[in-house]
Protein backbone atom coordinates (compact mmCIF):
# COMPACT_ATOMS: atom_id res chain seq x y z
CA UNK A 1 0.00 0.00 0.00
CA UNK A 2 2.91 2.03 0.91
CA UNK A 3 4.64 3.78 -1.86
CA UNK A 4 8.11 6.01 -0.80
CA UNK A 5 8.85 6.29 2.73
CA UNK A 6 6.19 5.07 5.60
CA UNK A 7 2.84 4.66 5.42
CA UNK A 8 0.70 8.38 5.40
CA UNK A 9 -1.50 7.71 7.74
CA UNK A 10 -5.36 10.26 9.13
CA UNK A 11 -7.58 9.91 12.18
CA UNK A 12 -10.36 11.09 12.45
CA UNK A 13 -11.77 11.33 16.48
CA UNK A 14 -14.44 12.94 17.98
CA UNK A 15 -13.64 12.58 21.83
CA UNK A 16 -10.64 12.12 23.72
CA UNK A 17 -8.26 10.66 21.62
CA UNK A 18 -6.03 7.70 23.86
CA UNK A 19 -6.29 5.11 20.35
CA UNK A 20 -5.09 8.15 18.82
CA UNK A 21 -2.00 8.59 21.59
CA UNK A 22 -0.96 5.18 21.04
CA UNK A 23 -0.50 5.53 17.65
CA UNK A 24 1.66 8.50 18.39
CA UNK A 25 3.42 6.73 21.00
CA UNK A 26 3.63 3.65 19.02
CA UNK A 27 3.94 3.28 15.15
CA UNK A 28 4.27 7.31 14.73
CA UNK A 29 7.65 7.30 16.79
CA UNK A 30 8.64 4.13 15.49
CA UNK A 31 8.72 5.38 12.26
CA UNK A 32 6.50 2.70 10.67
CA UNK A 33 4.12 5.50 9.95
CA UNK A 34 3.38 8.77 9.77
CA UNK A 35 0.17 10.27 11.11
CA UNK A 36 0.40 13.26 8.80
CA UNK A 37 -3.21 14.43 10.10
CA UNK A 38 -6.04 14.76 12.79
CA UNK A 39 -9.16 16.07 12.32
CA UNK A 40 -12.46 15.78 13.92
CA UNK A 41 -16.22 16.96 14.00
CA UNK A 42 -15.42 18.69 17.52
CA UNK A 43 -13.41 21.77 17.80
CA UNK A 44 -13.16 20.83 21.21
CA UNK A 45 -11.93 17.68 21.16
CA UNK A 46 -9.05 16.45 23.62
CA UNK A 47 -7.33 14.20 20.40
CA UNK A 48 -6.62 17.80 18.67
CA UNK A 49 -4.52 18.71 21.84
CA UNK A 50 -2.44 15.32 21.29
CA UNK A 51 -1.91 16.06 17.97
CA UNK A 52 -1.09 19.56 17.88
CA UNK A 53 1.12 18.12 20.79
CA UNK A 54 2.95 15.52 18.89
CA UNK A 55 3.30 18.48 15.88
CA UNK A 56 0.31 16.95 13.49
CA UNK A 57 -1.39 18.66 10.94
CA UNK A 58 -5.19 19.23 12.75
CA UNK A 59 -8.07 20.23 11.08
CA UNK A 60 -11.79 20.59 12.15
CA UNK A 61 -15.00 19.98 10.08
CA UNK A 62 -18.31 20.53 12.25
CA UNK A 63 -21.28 18.89 10.99
CA UNK A 64 -23.34 22.56 10.68
CA UNK A 65 -20.89 24.41 8.96
CA UNK A 66 -21.95 21.95 5.68
CA UNK A 67 -25.31 21.62 3.96
CA UNK A 68 -25.12 17.92 4.52
CA UNK A 69 -22.98 15.09 5.41
CA UNK A 70 -21.87 14.38 2.32
CA UNK A 71 -20.38 17.80 1.47
CA UNK A 72 -19.06 17.78 4.53
CA UNK A 73 -17.44 14.44 3.66
CA UNK A 74 -16.30 15.82 0.24
CA UNK A 75 -14.00 18.28 2.48
CA UNK A 76 -13.12 16.07 4.74
CA UNK A 77 -11.71 13.82 1.85
CA UNK A 78 -9.93 16.89 -0.25
CA UNK A 79 -8.39 18.08 3.39
CA UNK A 80 -6.86 13.99 3.66
CA UNK A 81 -5.90 13.62 -0.11
CA UNK A 82 -4.10 17.29 -0.02
CA UNK A 83 -2.31 15.13 2.60
CA UNK A 84 -1.50 12.46 0.60
CA UNK A 85 -3.31 9.83 2.69
CA UNK A 86 -3.24 6.08 2.34
CA UNK A 87 -4.63 4.86 5.59
CA UNK A 88 -7.20 6.76 7.60
CA UNK A 89 -8.37 5.22 10.74
CA UNK A 90 -11.43 6.06 12.64
CA UNK A 91 -10.64 5.67 16.64
CA UNK A 92 -13.49 7.01 18.40
CA UNK A 93 -14.95 9.15 15.50
CA UNK A 94 -19.07 9.76 16.44
CA UNK A 95 -19.92 10.17 12.55
CA UNK A 96 -21.06 8.10 10.02
CA UNK A 97 -19.19 8.43 7.01
CA UNK A 98 -20.98 8.93 3.36
CA UNK A 99 -20.78 6.10 1.16
CA UNK A 100 -19.03 8.97 -1.53
CA UNK A 101 -16.15 8.97 1.35
CA UNK A 102 -15.81 5.38 1.77
CA UNK A 103 -15.57 4.56 -1.95
CA UNK A 104 -13.29 6.73 -2.36
CA UNK A 105 -10.86 5.24 0.40
CA UNK A 106 -12.07 1.95 -0.52
CA UNK A 107 -10.43 -1.08 1.62
CA UNK A 108 -8.15 2.27 3.26
CA UNK A 109 -10.51 3.21 5.96
CA UNK A 110 -9.90 0.78 9.76
CA UNK A 111 -12.04 1.24 12.80
CA UNK A 112 -11.20 -0.08 16.29
CA UNK A 113 -14.44 -1.06 18.14
CA UNK A 114 -14.73 -2.40 21.55
CA UNK A 115 -16.75 -5.65 21.34
CA UNK A 116 -15.90 -8.80 19.62
CA UNK A 117 -17.87 -8.15 16.01
CA UNK A 118 -20.93 -9.13 14.84
CA UNK A 119 -21.71 -8.71 18.30
CA UNK A 120 -23.14 -5.39 20.06
CA UNK A 121 -21.97 -3.07 17.27
CA UNK A 122 -23.11 0.70 16.90
CA UNK A 123 -23.22 2.99 20.14
CA UNK A 124 -22.33 2.01 23.71
CA UNK A 125 -20.83 -1.99 22.37
CA UNK A 126 -19.26 -2.17 26.24
CA UNK A 127 -22.59 -1.39 27.93
CA UNK A 128 -24.42 -3.59 25.86
CA UNK A 129 -21.77 -6.50 26.35
CA UNK A 130 -22.16 -5.97 30.04
CA UNK A 131 -26.09 -5.71 29.85
CA UNK A 132 -26.50 -8.63 28.49
CA UNK A 133 -24.35 -10.63 30.22
CA UNK A 134 -21.63 -12.43 27.95
CA UNK A 135 -18.76 -13.73 29.39
CA UNK A 136 -16.85 -13.30 26.56
CA UNK A 137 -16.14 -9.63 24.97
CA UNK A 138 -13.21 -7.91 23.45
CA UNK A 139 -11.66 -5.51 20.59
CA UNK A 140 -11.83 -5.95 16.91
CA UNK A 141 -9.93 -3.72 14.40
CA UNK A 142 -11.98 -3.71 11.04
CA UNK A 143 -11.90 -2.64 7.61
CA UNK A 144 -15.01 0.09 7.09
CA UNK A 145 -17.28 -0.53 4.51
CA UNK A 146 -20.90 0.90 3.98
CA UNK A 147 -22.35 -0.37 7.06
CA UNK A 148 -22.19 0.13 10.53
CA UNK A 149 -19.72 -1.96 12.48
CA UNK A 150 -20.16 -4.53 9.19
CA UNK A 151 -16.41 -4.28 7.25
CA UNK A 152 -13.81 -7.41 7.02
CA UNK A 153 -12.22 -8.12 10.37
CA UNK A 154 -8.33 -8.07 10.74
CA UNK A 155 -7.55 -7.96 14.17
CA UNK A 156 -9.70 -9.21 17.33
CA UNK A 157 -8.62 -10.05 20.97
CA UNK A 158 -10.87 -11.35 23.79
CA UNK A 159 -11.63 -9.45 27.45
CA UNK A 160 -13.14 -11.85 29.71
CA UNK A 161 -15.97 -10.44 31.94
CA UNK A 162 -16.68 -11.74 35.44
CA UNK A 163 -20.27 -10.77 36.80
CA UNK A 164 -19.26 -9.11 39.84
CA UNK A 165 -16.67 -6.28 37.83
CA UNK A 166 -17.61 -3.16 37.59
CA UNK A 167 -17.86 -1.05 34.42
CA UNK A 168 -14.89 1.23 35.07
CA UNK A 169 -12.57 -1.53 35.19
CA UNK A 170 -14.28 -3.51 32.23
CA UNK A 171 -13.60 0.06 30.00
CA UNK A 172 -9.78 0.17 31.66
CA UNK A 173 -8.88 -3.13 30.06
CA UNK A 174 -11.40 -2.59 26.85
CA UNK A 175 -8.74 0.39 26.56
CA UNK A 176 -5.89 -1.69 27.08
CA UNK A 177 -6.27 -4.06 24.45
CA UNK A 178 -7.53 -1.29 21.87
CA UNK A 179 -4.47 0.33 22.72
CA UNK A 180 -2.20 -2.53 21.91
CA UNK A 181 -4.60 -4.25 18.61
CA UNK A 182 -4.93 -0.76 16.93
CA UNK A 183 -1.40 0.57 16.75
CA UNK A 184 -0.59 -3.54 15.83
CA UNK A 185 -3.10 -3.57 13.08
CA UNK A 186 -2.03 -0.21 11.52
CA UNK A 187 1.80 -1.58 11.61
CA UNK A 188 0.68 -4.96 9.50
CA UNK A 189 -1.00 -2.70 7.19
CA UNK A 190 2.14 -0.30 6.64
CA UNK A 191 4.18 -2.66 6.38
CA UNK A 192 2.25 -4.61 3.36
CA UNK A 193 1.34 -7.73 5.33
CA UNK A 194 -2.83 -7.07 5.05
CA UNK A 195 -5.01 -8.02 2.01
CA UNK A 196 -8.65 -8.62 1.23
CA UNK A 197 -8.84 -12.32 0.24
CA UNK A 198 -9.95 -11.96 -3.93
CA UNK A 199 -12.02 -14.75 -3.44
CA UNK A 200 -14.22 -14.11 -0.32
CA UNK A 201 -14.58 -10.35 0.09
CA UNK A 202 -15.33 -10.97 3.66
CA UNK A 203 -12.19 -12.50 4.30
CA UNK A 204 -9.06 -10.60 5.78
CA UNK A 205 -5.24 -12.23 4.65
CA UNK A 206 -2.27 -11.24 7.20
CA UNK A 207 0.19 -12.79 5.22
CA UNK A 208 2.68 -14.60 7.83
CA UNK A 209 0.00 -14.75 10.63
C1 LIG B 1 -12.85 3.53 21.81
O1 LIG B 1 -13.38 2.72 22.81
C2 LIG B 1 -13.14 2.97 20.44
O2 LIG B 1 -13.21 1.58 20.43
C3 LIG B 1 -14.50 3.55 20.13
O3 LIG B 1 -14.47 4.84 20.69
C4 LIG B 1 -13.55 4.88 21.77
C5 LIG B 1 -12.60 6.00 21.54
O4 LIG B 1 -11.73 6.23 22.62
N1 LIG B 1 -14.76 3.49 18.72
P1 LIG B 1 -10.53 7.26 22.48
O5 LIG B 1 -11.15 8.59 22.01
O6 LIG B 1 -9.56 6.72 21.49
O7 LIG B 1 -9.97 7.39 23.85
Amino acid sequence: MSGEGPLRVAVLASGNGSNLQALIDGPHERGTIELVGVASDKPGATALERAGRAGVATSVFPRDDYADRTARDLAIAAWLEGLGVELVVLAGYMQLLSGEFIRSFSNRIVNVHPALLPSFAGLDAVGQAVAHGVRVTGVTVHFVDEGVDTGPILLQEAVELTYTRPMEAVMDEIHAVEHRLLPHAVELIAAGRVSIDPENPRLVRIEGA
